[in-house]
């Protein structure tokens, strides 16, 4: 039974890649709406590319989340982890405190054994605070650091239901209503085409910065996200996308 599930995924993600236009996408069974146990499946998978694209002095930024936070709970100590900088991709984003990037970040790095920094920094911030913030020189050496990732891990997650959990004000979230967005990742928001719509004012991992990265891994998963992560990969691009067999189905029948 085992054999027959995984030569059918195996199928699956080959269909999702094509349709996706990614190198490389694993897909774990089960839908992460419904079954908590698929979200720390699917972190089992980002931990173990995670170990083995790391070397000595690489710095990993991680996103917030309650994906993410399942990947963390995942962590265990690794080769070279001692040398490894775990960092905040962004700030807090109005996430709850065990979901937000600093808290994963933090515990990632106790469970592998590893170093962190973190970011304290309040968000979204006004145009002001934003300016004056980033030249602070503490936060200017975090900041310098999380822009050097070589391996970023990020979630995805659907525009609306993100605007909402974030609570974010009236005028901005009829804005994300009327440009259609679809998609979250990393404080930006995206249409149906991929086109950034709107992005929250705070400190951290720009899209632009992901070029940099050595690495990026993405995971999401769950049939109420197939949409947001098709919009995503319009116009994003990763190394890999680690998602389930829900999403991947939604999506390749839509
Ligand atoms: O708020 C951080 C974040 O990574 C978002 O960028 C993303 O949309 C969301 O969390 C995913 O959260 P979850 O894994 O809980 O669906």
């Amino acid at each position: 039974a085992f054999m027959h599930e995984a030569m059918g995924l195996s199928v699956l993600e080959k269909q999702l890649r094509e349709k996706l236009q990614l190198n490389e996408v694993i897909i774990v069974p089960g839908n992460s709406d419904e079954q908590e146990w698929v979200k720390q499946e699917m972190g089992k998978a980002c931990i173990s590319r995670l170990k083995e694209k790391t070397r000595p002095g690489i710095t990993i930024a991680v996103t917030g989340g309650t994906t993410m936070a399942a990947a963390a709970e995942m962590m265990t100590p690794f080769d070279y982890a001692k040398d490894c900088q775990f960092v905040p991709a962004r700030g807090g984003i109005g996430e709850k405190e065990e979901n937000q990037a600093n808290t994963i970040a933090a515990r990632m790095a106790r469970q592998a054994n590893g170093s962190y920094r973190l970011l304290y920094v309040p968000d979204p911030l006004s145009e002001t605070s934003y300016q004056t913030m980033i030249e602070e020189p503490s936060i200017k050496g975090t900041l310098q650091l999380i822009k050097s990732a070589g391996i970023v891990m990020h979630g995805i997650g659907d525009a609306l239901t993100m605007a909402e959990r974030r609570k974010t004000p009236q005028e901005v979230f009829g804005k994300l209503e009327e440009a259609e967005a679809v998609s979250e990742a990393f404080g930006y928001y995206f249409n149906k085409q991929g086109n950034v719509v709107h992005k929250v004012r705070t400190i951290g991992i720009q899209l632009d910065d992901l070029t940099d990265a050595e690495q990026v891994i993405t995971i999401a998963g769950g049939t109420s996200k197939a949409n947001a992560i098709a919009s995503y990969f319009k116009k994003g691009n990763s190394n890999l996308l680690i998602t389930d067999e829900a999403a991947a189905e939604e999506i390749l029948n839509s």
